[in-house]
């Protein structure tokens, strides 16, 4: 459930606001990069809702409006950007060798972006097995790397003059950690800190850091971060929100669009595997077994709470789901990914359904960065805390509140987040029996 926002009374989105990434790659170098170009008024925020999304206004869902006249969030202008990484390049170098975006919009934005150098990173090869770099730091206890992670936000925010400051992980997919001891409480948490405790990741470092410092907290990736009950007591205790995890793009972003197409008509599925090609430095972490494990454990996540076994049994209690990643070089970030789902309609009869999707992972990934930013920032000035439900619209496998996973069908977490931005900008939450499902989506 989303937290009520205190008194009421939304505090103003004056100020610059700092967007700390740690992992400054090619989802955090395509973001920067295409918000520095709308500033320019170069390019259009394409996919972003904060941007261009419009919302019911009245409870009859007749009449729309733009989400930026309603909520107030952050003019780009006011965003400053900062971040981590285990690379000494600036962000125009990272965009350069990330090789997403052409030379003539980099060119454009080159002048913003090489004054965006990476803070040394806390990293642990532990973690990611794949890579290696020398921007990292030098303190060996964890104690000691979350100290100098909340001195870098401290500094980075006073040398800035920023107000506020959101952080959005788009650091490195890590290894799959099971949940243990150490995750359970902030005590536990907190010893672990001083013991070194193995099964403390570098992104929990990072997290800790910005909650400690009150910075709302995104997890693109789909490692195990703020989603463990240590860090939301810590997120509840601090008064800071919080959310993840895993960005939705790509391949899970179309299946979130077809499956509940398939729940509402009652066509049963057998099976769905799904199969990808990627070739950029996110896909060599991915080759590691221990980290695809990471991601295969959010991929899988998505179809289980919209095809539901337990009530249709009969439609969906063989159902097969399968997701591979193969790092394949020559295709970059242009990720290729294909799916084959095999239906059955009346009478049991089966179908086929073959879908190729020729994506750009960061080109998908980089407006969902800008709309965590205004929207956790929102958050924060409204006075909401701990895990943000409404923000699951953005994740493959949105954090749970109080044990209970959140839906995963697009359309739903559409509506949730349109109710939310409605509650935060005093608009009417609830529309009325009867008004347009289009004006809900909006
Ligand atoms: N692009 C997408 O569509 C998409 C979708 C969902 C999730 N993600 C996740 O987003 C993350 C970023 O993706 P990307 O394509 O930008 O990857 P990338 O490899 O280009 O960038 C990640 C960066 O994180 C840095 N890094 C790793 N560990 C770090 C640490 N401890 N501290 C600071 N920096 C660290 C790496 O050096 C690298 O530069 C990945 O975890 C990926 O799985 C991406």
């Amino acid at each position: 459930m989303v937290r009520a926002v205190v008194d009421g009374v939304m505090a103003p989105a004056t100020g610059k606001v700092a967007v700390l990434m740690p992992g400054m790659g090619a989802v955090a170098t395509t973001f920067m990069a295409g918000v520095e170009a709308m500033r320019l008024g170069l390019v259009e925020p394409v996919g972003s809702v904060a941007q261009q999304g419009r919302i019911a206004r009245d409870e009859d869902g007749t009449e729309e409006v733009a989400v930026r006249d309603v909520l107030e969030i952050p003019a780009l202008d006011q965003l400053v950007f900062g971040g981590w990484d285990i690379y000494e390049g600036t962000a125009y170098d990272a965009a350069l060798e990330a090789n997403v975006l052409s030379a003539a919009h980099l060119e454009a934005v080159r002048p913003r972006l090489e004054k965006i150098r990476p803070m040394k990173a806390a990293f642990d090869q532990e973690y990611v097995r794949n890579l290696s770099g020398p921007n990292v730091k030098e303190e060996t206890s964890k104690r000691a790397l979350a100290n100098s992670l909340r001195e870098d936000i401290r500094e980075f925010m006073a040398r800035h003059e920023c107000d506020r400051a959101v952080a959005v992980w788009c650091g490195s997919t890590e290894k799959f950690v099971v949940p243990s001891e150490v995750h359970l409480t902030l005590d536990a948490f907190e010893r672990g800190l001083d013991d070194d405790h193995p099964s403390i990741s570098p992104s929990m470092l990072y997290a800790y850091a910005c909650l400690k410092e009150g910075v709302p907290y995104a997890n693109g990736a789909p490692n195990l971060t703020v989603d463990c009950p240590a860090l939301v007591e810590l997120a509840d205790r601090e008064g800071v929100a919080i959310a993840g995890k895993d960005f939705k793009t790509g391949q899970t972003l179309v299946k979130t669009i077809l499956a509940p197409g398939f729940a509402s008509r009652y066509l049963g599925v057998h099976g769905w595997y799904s199969t990808n090609i990627l070739g950029n430095r996110d896909g060599a972490v991915l080759d590691a077994p221990e980290n695809f494990k990471t991601k295969e454990e959010s991929k899988l996540s998505v179809l289980e709470s919209i095809l539901d076994r337990e009530a249709h049994p009969e439609l969906y209690e063989e159902m097969t789901h399968k997701v591979r990643i193969d790092y394949y070089p020559p295709r970059g970030d242009n990720k290729e990914g294909w799916d084959n789902i095999d239906i059955f309609g009346w009478m049991g009869y089966p179908m086929q359904i073959k879908v190729n999707f020729l994506c750009r992972d960061s080109i998908l990934a980089a407006p969902l960065v800008l709309d965590l930013t205004l929207f956790l920032d929102a958050a924060r000035r409204a006075g909401s805390v701990g895990v943000q439900e409404w923000l699951s619209f953005y994740f493959k496998a949105p954090q749970e509140v109080d044990g209970v996973t959140p839906d995963h069908d697009l359309f739903v977490q559409r509506r949730e987040l349109d109710r939310e931005i409605r509650r935060l900008s005093e608009l009417p939450v609830a529309l009325r029996e009867g008004a347009t499902v289009a004006a809900q989506i909006g």
